[in-house]
């Protein structure tokens, strides 16, 4: 069964070290978030089968790792600085500060034609705030995106120093085509890929990694001569819908939206977003944007830019003349790809029926925790939480057993810790949890954070233990992630390896002392099969790829 809601990845996330809430010691920071021991793992394998697909398996791309700090005038002429925002407003009656074109689409039932008629229809008592139903809202004003910094050591206060964390990668790229096209000698078309942090100063993050104000990005610029781009984008946006589909994410969750001429940006002819079905809807993955010659043309020295020390053009050989090339962009986000391979994998199941009278004895606690959290009055719970809570506990109770993987997500929910009963809810649950379901991440094996576990069947055995560890150190020598582990029962250490999506264990039983083979287990299949221990790592890696 897929993860019905974010919570159940985002508690699995916590659970077995893919994600923490960010500086948690001091209460955190919102909607920042670490990458633990597994999911620095998972987000590298991630990149890495990016940079495979884009850079190593084609003969024309470059790699690039530009700096995050550039020259403040890079955000002047790539039209940031006047553009990179969202029209806000403020809710004199409860302080809520919504973005207001949302407000407008959502009453409005269409896009505003700009800031000028959001503001007409605020004026108008039109626009009524979305938190508390107030038409009390303050003209709407551009929120600029971008985090500023001050470089050197001391803010004179005038602005010399001023610079920004950037917003994407793309520009980095951009004023880097001349060195790329001189260095490595190529010719149209090619395409330059990098991958890195970013920086937007969100005014709804949200939605665990999906939104955030740090994220990294995997993008690409591939310059193409005016008049191929067309073709160019098509393939482009074919060929990364492709590359989730080969790393085993569903096609059925993958779709292409064609963004509308309202959504595209201020430098786009055409766009289309790679999007995911997450337990939340619907969403942008990735987008592919045809950008023109704008970014080159705005870098290069002009009328329009008096800064720029150059030109960022090409010398086309059959028509012996400079010519600006167009660029097809392809930019991914490296954590909102790790999440969706997350939630895609995501399989959580009853593996037995739990005996009725337990499960009748949880219904009852999951009753009357929804009791306790009907009685809390607004000064006690927000009406949305309440809400949240008691509709999560109505479709729990209506569902067991079949919903007790949901309600074991619930068991990270502060607001529902909060609740005195819950601690007996979430003790009966564990227990049944343990016992009766089991949790799979399906990860393709090159994404796995650990590629193959190998156990001993008995760790008081020092043959076993001997040969197991052997085992691992010569999978470690052909380069997979191997790892040891005699903590428990060969059933428990498969269901935790399952559950952090190993897919491969191996056992080392007392045949193997004698043979020299050893059990492989598949965790999709849990089908077993006796391999000769020295052929393991071959067959392995070759399954990997
Ligand atoms: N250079 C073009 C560009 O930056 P974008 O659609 O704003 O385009 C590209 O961003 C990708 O970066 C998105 O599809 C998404 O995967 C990722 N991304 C953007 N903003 C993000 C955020 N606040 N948090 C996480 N990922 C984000």
């Amino acid at each position: 069964m897929p993860a019905s809601s974010l919570e159940q990845i985002v508690s699995l996330a916590k659970r077995r070290g893919f994600v923490f809430p960010s500086s948690a010691v001091y209460g955190g920071l919102g909607s920042t978030w670490d990458y633990g021991p597994l999911g620095v793992e998972l987000k590298n394998n991630v990149k890495r089968a990016w940079w495979r697909s884009v850079v190593y398996d084609r003969d024309d791309m470059e790699g690039l790792d530009a700096a995050i700090l550039m020259n403040r005038l890079v955000w002047k002429y790539s039209g940031h600085e006047a553009t990179f925002s969202d029209p806000m407003t403020d809710c004199r009656a409860c302080k809520a500060r919504p973005r207001a074109d949302h407000v407008f689409v959502a009453q409005k039932g269409r896009d505003p034609k700009g800031i000028a008629e959001i503001n007409a229809a605020i004026a108008a008592k039109e626009l009524a705030c979305p938190k508390c139903g107030a038409k009390d809202l303050t003209e709407a004003r551009p929120f600029n995106l971008m985090f500023k910094t001050t470089v050197g050591p001391v803010d004179t206060g005038d602005q010399s120093g001023l610079a920004y964390l950037r917003p994407e990668t793309a520009q980095g790229i951009f004023v880097n085509f001349g060195n790329v096209l001189d260095t490595m000698r190529r010719k149209l078309p090619f395409g330059v890929a990098q991958i890195g942090k970013a920086f937007r100063n969100e005014i709804t993050p949200g939605n665990f990694t999906f939104r955030t104000r740090e994220f990294e990005q995997m993008e690409i610029e591939y310059f193409v001569k005016p008049g191929e781009d067309e073709v160019a984008h098509q393939t482009w946006i074919d060929a990364r819908t492709q590359w989730y589909v080969d790393l085993g994410m569903r096609r059925e969750n993958l779709r292409q939206r064609e963004q509308d001429k309202t959504e595209l940006a201020h430098y786009a002819k055409r766009c289309v977003d790679i999007e995911y079905r997450f337990p939340m809807g619907w969403s942008e993955l990735e987008g592919i944007a045809n950008r023109t010659d704008f970014d080159l043309k705005a870098h290069s020295r002009s009328p329009e830019n008096p800064d720029a020390v150059g030109e960022l053009r090409y010398f086309d050989q059959e028509q012996k003349k400079h010519i600006v090339p167009y660029v097809i962009e392809p930019s991914a986000g490296a954590d909102r790809a790790t999440l969706a391979f997350l939630c895609d994998a995501y399989d959580e199941s009853l593996v037995k029926e739990p005996p009725a009278e337990e499960i009748a004895k949880l219904r009852e606690l999951v009753q009357s925790f929804a009791k306790s959290v009907e009685k809390r009055d607004a000064k006690q719970m927000e009406a949305e939480t309440k809400a949240r809570l008691l509709a999560a506990a109505e479709k729990v109770a209506a569902g067991l057993p079949g919903t007790l993987p949901e309600l074991l997500a619930l068991s990270d929910d502060a607001d529902a810790n909060r609740i005195e009963v819950f601690k007996k809810v979430r003790g009966v649950a564990d227990k049944l949890g343990e016992e009766f379901t089991r949790t799979v991440l399906h990860l393709h094996p090159r994404l796995a954070p650990i590629t193959v576990a190998v156990f001993p069947l008995k760790k008081n055995e020092p043959r076993l233990v001997e040969m197991a560890r052997g085992i691992k150190k010569s999978l470690q020598a052909a380069g997979l992630r191997a790892v040891y582990d005699d903590t428990g029962a060969i059933g428990k250490l498969y269901r935790r390896q399952d559950e952090i999506g190993t897919p491969f264990c191996i056992t080392v039983d007392f045949q193997s002392l004698d043979d020299q083979t050893v059990t492989v287990r598949d965790r999709d299949t849990m089908g077993q099969e006796r391999v000769g221990a020295a052929e393991v790592p071959g067959a392995l890696r070759a399954k990997v790829g």
